[in-house]
């Protein structure tokens, strides 16, 4: 079967900070309405190539295009304007403690899509039915379950309806059955949004289960690419040794960073009285 055509490619990209590559030489391409998800080494570039994806960092080379147009070097209200087609689940993302899960959901649209409470929690109760959290919008952070928390994240991802949602790391820190459970969420939503999704994660059961195609960085560039079955019988041995969970961890290696933002968040200052 042909690949659907490319959403967002990537031309010999650069991503780093402050002129200092982190990765370099990235030429990708994420085909609509598919999963990829993104696999590397602990500090090896994943998050930072979601952030020059995301335009929050800006290329230190090289284009990205999203629809076959050029995002580099848009002005600032350009750049804003297309980020609400981008739907985020940053890595430890929290969601605000004591906000409930509705108005948590609630919070990107009336902070970016400018929508009024009223309208913003009736939409937030729909995207929150979407991930099976119906009955629990009224429910603070700290009242349900961890995977429930994560759930309510990815409803705030989808809360102004995204072309691309980006989950960084999204079952971190879950038992495997509720990851698993994440896991069928994420293919569900696949199934009846057709978003196209960029995944980031350290879990392999989760990649069998949930990619369509696979992206392999290391050592500053892209080792592999491809759809999951050809990524899977790739000859490259560090290819197989990551895969096959081989690789050894490096020092300082953990996934404490990962979990520490799991937590909820206090937030003062809501955009609406209590
Ligand atoms: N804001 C920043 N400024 C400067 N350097 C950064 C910044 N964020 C990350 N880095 C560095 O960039 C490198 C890649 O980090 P990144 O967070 O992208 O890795 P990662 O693959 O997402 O790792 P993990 O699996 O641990 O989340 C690391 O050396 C990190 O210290
Ligand atoms: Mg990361």
């Amino acid at each position: 079967m042909p690949l659907p055509s490319p959403l967002l490619t990537t031309h010999d990209l650069g991503c780093g900070y402050d002129g200092r590559f982190i990765l370099d030489h990235v030429d990708l391409e994420f085909p609509r309405g598919q999963i990829t998800c993104v696999l590397g080494r602990s500090g090896g570039g994943k998050s930072t190539l979601f952030r020059t994806l995301l335009l929050l960092e800006p290329p230190l080379r090289g284009d990205l295009r999203l629809e076959g147009s050029s995002l580099v070097g848009l002005s600032a209200p350009k750049k804003d304007q297309l980020r609400l087609r981008y739907g985020v689940l940053f890595q430890g993302a929290a969601l605000f403690g004591n906000l409930t899960l509705a108005e948590n959901v609630a919070f990107p649209l009336i902070e970016r899509g400018g929508f009024a409470r009223r309208e913003a929690l009736e939409a937030a109760v729909l995207k929150l039915g979407l991930v099976g959290l119906s009955s629990a919008a009224t429910k603070l952070p700290s009242a349900v379950s961890g995977g429930m928390r994560k759930r309510c994240g990815i409803a705030r991802a989808l809360a102004l309806d995204p072309q691309i949602l980006f989950l960084d790391e999204p079952g971190a820190g879950l038992d495997p059955i509720t990851a698993a459970d994440l896991d069928r969420l994420i293919l569900d939503l696949k199934e009846a949004l057709g978003t196209t999704m960029l995944v980031i994660t350290h879990e392999m059961d989760s990649v069998r289960r949930i990619a369509d195609r696979i992206v392999l960085l290391d050592q500053g560039g892209v080792l592999v690419q491809g759809s999951k079955d050809e990524v899977y019988a790739s000859p490259i041995p560090a290819a197989q040794a990551f895969l096959l969970g081989l690789l050894p961890k490096r020092e300082g290696e953990s996934e404490a960073a990962v979990l520490s933002g799991d937590q909820p968040l206090p937030y003062r200052g809501a955009p609406w009285p209590r």
